[in-house]
């Protein structure tokens, strides 16, 4: 996608961090914006940006993780802009770092929650009508570096970026006849209040194995002060969408890390084969139920458009 002038984009998280630098970079870009976000006060604040900016900019409070709310605020976005996004911003997320053995199911329903059920609700709510409406479109989740590798203080929420990774690769791969792209964003640190995150919380999800109080959230201040610029990181979001490209990691730092994990999972395979006809027998069996089953989707499709 290159011409954004006009386009409806839909921005999770969009009150704060990367979704409002997204918000910044796609109004200036033309784009009519809604911006989602848990909290009214800090949409207040987002909205008071672009007054008097020239910018098509709508607010809607959602909590992604609330299918109904979502629904009706896909009904607000075709009502206030007379159709659905052609860009989805699937960027809301919350963060809550501790002993990943300490974690209790409140931990998860959370992080999980927001961080993973979130994107697949945004999915889920307006894939459909992306595909009515037949105009393609695209969509972007953001995920995090996280997303590559397991780690002890952060587990479910790189299990849910993980997620994130995963699924945005197979949705790429299965929107491309629709004509709608898929980007998934891994940052590393980010310029924004995700320290906060813990304050959004629901009532009944208090209950944590983690340690979190004043200091712990100053202390995730002191990194994310130094992450990278909310609209620099939009910018660079925007080129890897007109550039259709599936992973956007703008971090030359990221390299080496990526580099040493990926490269210890390829060292996992044995390279010398010990079992030449069993080896091509198991890939035979994988290319022919690739096969059948590339034949099933195919004429499962032509049925349901009949
Ligand atoms: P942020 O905290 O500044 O912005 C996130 C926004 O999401 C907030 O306005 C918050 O109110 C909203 N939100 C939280 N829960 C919500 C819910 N249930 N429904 C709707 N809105 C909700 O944080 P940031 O850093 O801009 O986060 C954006 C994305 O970037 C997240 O997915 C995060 O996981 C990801 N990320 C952030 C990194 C960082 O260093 N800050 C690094 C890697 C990924």
């Amino acid at each position: 996608m290159k011409d954004f002038a006009g386009k409806v984009a839909f921005i999770t998280g969009g009150a704060s961090g990367l979704g409002l630098g997204l918000a910044k970079v796609f109004a200036e870009a033309g784009c009519k914006v809604v911006i989602a976000d848990i909290r009214q006060d800090a949409i207040d604040e987002a909205l008071a940006y672009f007054r008097g900016k020239n910018a098509a900019v709508h607010g809607i409070v959602l909590d992604i993780t609330d299918r109904a709310a979502y629904a009706r605020a896909a009904d607000e976005v075709e009502k206030v802009f007379g159709e659905p996004p052609q860009l989805l911003f699937n960027n809301a997320g919350v963060n809550t770092f501790g002993p990943t053995e300490k974690s209790t199911y409140e931990d998860w329903d959370w992080l999980m929650g927001v961080d993973f059920w979130g994107v697949v609700n945004g999915i889920q709510t307006f894939l459909p009508r992306m595909i009515a409406a037949d105009k393609g479109g695209y969509i972007v989740n953001t995920s995090s570096l996280g997303g590559f590798q397991g780690s002890q203080g952060a587990a479910i929420y790189s299990a849910a970026k993980a997620a994130v990774n995963n699924l945005s690769e197979s949705y790429a791969l299965a929107l491309k006849p629709y004509g709608i792209g898929v980007t998934v964003v891994c940052p590393a640190n980010i310029k924004s209040n995700i320290a906060e995150a813990t304050r959004t919380r629901p009532a009944h999800l208090q209950n944590t194995g983690y340690l979190v109080n004043d200091e712990t959230i100053a202390s995730l201040h002191s990194i994310h002060i130094h992450g990278m610029e909310p609209v620099d990181l939009a910018g660079h979001i925007k080129t890897a969408i007109e550039a259709e490209q599936l992973y956007c990691i703008p971090y030359p730092e990221a390299k080496g890390g990526l580099e040493a994990h990926f490269q210890s999972i390829v060292e996992a395979v044995p390279g010398e084969e010990t079992d030449p006809e069993g080896v091509k027998q198991r890939t035979e069996a994988l290319k022919n139920w690739a096969q059948s089953r590339t034949r099933m989707f195919a004429a499962a499709n032509e049925d349901a458009k009949r």
